[in-house]
């Protein structure tokens, strides 16, 4: 990357948290969010659509090379549209995340969809939101941040954030999910889930979300001035 626009890098396992601060962050610095793991979940809800298996690596990077997928705000929310059409609902749920970890191992999808992550980064800034943010897409990141927290208090806040919505939630079911996920994700040849060697460490387990943002906002502050 040749260009000196800020980015914020924040890279973590599902659950962790990384939605709000980068919320957070982007309203502090009057930043655009990148959520590249909408693409993943765009990607394999379209392959699902097109009866595309989920590890068909040569069609799936085709189909990442063509997605037409845009994000836009409807309602106070980033919906996600797919040809013109709002998808938000269809991969917002557990089954789309862990079909995305699937399509998210194969190098040539990764790689189809590196410069489309690139092109997010405008004036006057970007916080983006993945898992190799920091480390491939970003690696010059101004400022890189890794939120973490155990698998057993992720699931514990999913069953919290589905209850809220009055749904059904088996904690069993949703930390066996996450722990999978978190398999595949951490495991992976290419771009696996790891914090860059430069990256701020943060574990969330016993901290609330104010102290994450402070602790983020801190490290933040000494790198963009
Ligand atoms: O952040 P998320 O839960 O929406 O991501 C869904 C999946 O997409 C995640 O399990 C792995 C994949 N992903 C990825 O491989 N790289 C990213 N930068 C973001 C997401």
């Amino acid at each position: 990357m040749t260009t000196n626009i800020p980015v914020i890098a924040v890279d973590g396992p599902g659950g962790a948290g990384k939605g709000e601060l980068c919320l957070r962050l982007s309203r502090k610095y009057g930043f655009a969010i990148l959520d590249s793991g909408a693409i993943y979940r765009v990607l394999a809800y379209a392959a699902i659509v097109k009866d595309i298996a989920l590890d068909n690596e040569d069609e799936l990077a085709n189909l990442a090379a063509n997605l037409n997928l845009e994000f836009k705000e409807i309602d106070n929310q980033v919906a996600v549209l797919l040809d013109g059409e709002n998808v938000s609902s269809h991969i917002r749920n557990e089954q789309a995340g862990n079909a995305a970890s699937k399509v998210a191992v194969l190098p040539k999808v990764r790689a189809a969809l590196l410069q489309r992550q690139r092109d997010f980064q405008k004036l006057p800034g970007l916080v983006a939101d993945g898992r190799d943010m920091g480390t491939v897409v970003f690696p010059n990141a101004t400022a890189k941040i890794f939120l973490d927290a155990s698998a057993e208090e992720r699931a514990r806040r999913r069953v919290k954030q589905l209850q809220a919505k009055g749904l059904e939630a088996d904690y069993d079911a949703i930390y066996k999910e996450i722990a999978e996920r978190d398999q595949r994700d951490r495991n992976r040849p290419v771009a696996p889930l790891k914090p860059a060697a430069d990256a701020l460490e943060l574990d969330s387990t016993t901290l609330s979300i104010e102290e994450v943002v402070n602790k983020a906002i801190e490290f933040v502050a000494t790198k963009i001035k």
